[in-house]
């Protein structure tokens, strides 16, 4: 390598050191932070134990803070992803929100999962690879989702009021 080269590499790395460590200092509110979790999820275990991998990170209070959570950049996107995940949907606050909601809520999920939205592709490569659902997963995942899909609630559909969401 001739000296010019060299002396550009030891910039680049050193420049490289100096930002990397420069953007730790840049505050990062709530990562690292977990509401209390209000409400259990109350689906059947191997329902909960597929969304736990896949799903609760992001939507519900029990989020997991690896390290690499908590060192920018990766700190930046997490928080972005928890926080908009959590006001999208909440299942640690889901014992709110009545019957007909999580109804509604159980089958827009598996509307995500079905067209592959959810869980995020970024979320899934290269980091959590245990979230990929599997087909059995899906199936799992479909049959709790939809369970309730078919059934009447008694509302008059004609009159009913628009969509309260
Ligand atoms: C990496 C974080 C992350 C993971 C993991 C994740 N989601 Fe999401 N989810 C989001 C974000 C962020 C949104 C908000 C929509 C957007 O900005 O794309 C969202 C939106 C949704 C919505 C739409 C809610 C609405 O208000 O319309 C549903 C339903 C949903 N996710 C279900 C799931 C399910 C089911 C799983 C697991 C199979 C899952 N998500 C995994 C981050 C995530």
């Amino acid at each position: 390598m001739s000296p010019r080269i060299k002396k550009l590499v030891r910039l680049v790395v050193i420049g490289g050191l100096v930002i990397g460590v420069g953007i730790q200092l840049v505050p990062v509110k709530g990562v690292g932070v977990n509401p209390p979790d209000r409400f259990p999820l109350g689906a059947p275990p191997e329902v909960e134990a597929i969304m736990r991998r896949a799903c609760l990170d992001c939507h519900s209070n029990e989020t997991r803070w690896p390290l690499y959570s908590r060192t920018a950049p990766g700190s930046w996107l997490m928080i972005r992803d928890v926080t908009k995940g959590r006001k999208h949907l909440n299942f640690s606050e889901w014992g709110d929100s009545d019957e007909d909601e999580r109804k509604l809520d159980r089958e827009n999920c598996w509307d995500q999962i079905e067209s592959g939205e959810m869980p995020p592709w970024f979320y899934v490569y290269p980091l959590h690879l245990g979230a990929k659902l599997s087909e059995a997963d899906k199936a799992t995942l479909k049959a709790w989702m939809l369970k309730d899909k078919d059934k009447d609630d008694g509302a008059p559909k004609a009159d009913a009021p628009a969509d309260k969401k």
